[in-house]
């Protein structure tokens, strides 16, 4: 994996996402080494981010690297008009890996062709995003003990939530049943769909999942994502369509947990996060370990 970028989940094969995900354990078990001393990581954030970035820069500061970089573009040549061309050409020779979140889709595979080093996708536009993929599966096989076979229900904002197209692919690995529930509006888009056809998966649409609940290994419930509607008034018609409650749960399986990239706005509510089958939070604190795996994976440090 050395000196590649990782733009979307298939840039992987099976055998290297199983190898980043032990890598992870491992620095589950020891989060601060010295193993990044020396190196530099770019951090470039054209859109908002909580989670993904703070997460790779404690990733990296507990490995001993420095960050560099920008999360409000406000504060970068870019309010000046600068194009992303010249600003990665730049910045690519101050680090040495860069982390890029970008509105456009098909942006970070442009970053990783010009940068001359290693570039993570942390999210292009609606497209795809990787780490969080991987810290996904990474939360999928702790709590799960296994990838293979589960049953996935994805709920909420199927068209422009980016993680769900690439856990579709990545769990399309492990032969996964999927339930997608969304509003018409908001359905997994058809290319999806057809990556699935192609593989022979299956897969089934809802716009409701109360009465098959029972089935769920995972429930990943996914923000409707605002930002990315044309429309307001069309936001303002789906925005709570879905709120998974603490009464919904009691016919799940023991096993089951509730995943989510956040941020959460109102589609889980508040009295679930006291239940052991809430994950959300435990999935974020794991984007750590998984970061710290993918960044020395794609630096070749052992
Ligand atoms: N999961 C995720 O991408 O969260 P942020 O937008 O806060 O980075």
């Amino acid at each position: 994996m050395k000196n590649r970028s990782l733009v979307s989940i298939d840039d992987f094969t099976t055998d290297e996402i199983l190898r980043i995900l032990d890598l992870a354990g491992e620095f589950e078990k020891t989060p601060s080494q010295p193993l990044l001393n020396g190196k530099v990581i770019g951090t470039l954030f054209f859109e908002p981010s909580t989670r993904t970035r703070l997460s790779f820069e404690s990733a990296v500061s507990r490995l001993g690297g420095r960050i560099i970089g920008f999360s409000d573009v406000s504060n970068s040549s870019v309010s000046k008009g600068e194009t992303l061309n010249d600003t990665i050409r730049t910045v690519s020779n101050y680090c040495d890996l860069i982390v890029m979140r970008h509105h456009i889709e098909g942006s970070a595979r442009f970053a990783g062709e010009i940068a001359g080093i290693p570039v993570i996708n942390a999210g292009d536009g609606a497209n795809q995003h990787p780490s969080q993929t991987l810290l996904d599966l990474y939360s999928i096989r702790k709590t799960q003990g296994s990838l293979e076979n589960l049953n996935i229900f994805m709920v909420g904002d199927l068209k422009y939530g980016r993680t769900v197209h690439s856990l579709v692919m990545a769990m399309s690995r492990w032969n996964a049943t999927f339930n997608f529930i969304s509003p018409d509006e908001l359905k997994m888009p058809d290319e999806i769909k057809m990556y699935l056809d192609n593989l022979g998966l299956k897969y089934y649409e809802h716009s409701d999942f109360t009465r098959i609940i029972s089935k769920a290994d995972i429930i990943y419930m996914t923000r409707v994502q605002r930002e990315r509607f044309p429309d307001p008034v069309e936001y303002e018609k789906v925005k709570n369509i879905y709120v998974l409650k603490n009464a919904m749960l009691g016919n799940t399986k023991e096993s089951m947990k509730i995943l989510h990239p956040l941020p959460r706005v109102n589609e889980i509510a508040r009295d679930v996060d006291t239940n052991p089958k809430a994950y959300y939070f435990e999935q974020a604190l794991n984007g750590v370990y998984t970061r710290q795996a993918i960044i020395c994976s794609l630096l070749g440090i052992k």
